[in-house]
């Protein structure tokens, strides 16, 4: 808890932005599980509720474990129309997981999205933080067998 302590004392010392300290959390921790949040309640004096509700409103701030990467399949309506489904229909096969399970091996997060802006070009999907494009089943699996 050495970096997180070092966090909670910066943030002890001034006002702040609750989203910039979860966002730092998870950078340290990798994601805001219960003992976390609980700690950081307790350290800082906000509510346990209050830390909770902000953490599972915002995908970014994962409260699970999550995998090395984490795919979010767009189901926004460009894509729903334009085979998102089919997308994710490969990656289930290929990663043998559902939407929100990680790979036994601790590699892949798989997630669904409501748009991640590129209406343009669907299917798209999001890993991490890089956004592939125009995706068909066989750019898919090339791009799981790249990261595998
Ligand atoms: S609907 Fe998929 S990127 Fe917008």
């Amino acid at each position: 808890m050495k970096k997180l302590d070092s966090l909670i004392l910066k943030y002890k010392k001034r006002e702040f932005n609750l989203l910039t300290l979860l966002e730092e959390t998870v950078k340290i921790k990798g994601y805001l599980s219960f003992k976390t949040l609980t700690y950081i309640s307790e350290n800082l004096k906000i509510p346990l509720a209050k830390l909770y509700g902000v953490a599972s409103f915002y995908s970014f701030l994962p409260t699970v474990k999550t995998g090395k990467y984490i795919i979010r399949v767009c189901n926004g309506p460009s894509c729903y129309l334009n085979g998102s489904r089919e997308i994710l229909k490969v990656l289930k096969k290929e990663l043998k997981i559902d939407l929100g399970q990680t790979t036994k091996d601790g590699k892949f997060t798989l997630e669904s999205a409501s748009c991640i802006g590129c209406c343009d070009s669907p299917p798209a999907i999001m890993i991490n933080n890089k956004v592939y494009k125009n995706l068909d089943k066989n750019k898919i699996k090339d791009i799981i067998k790249k990261l595998k």
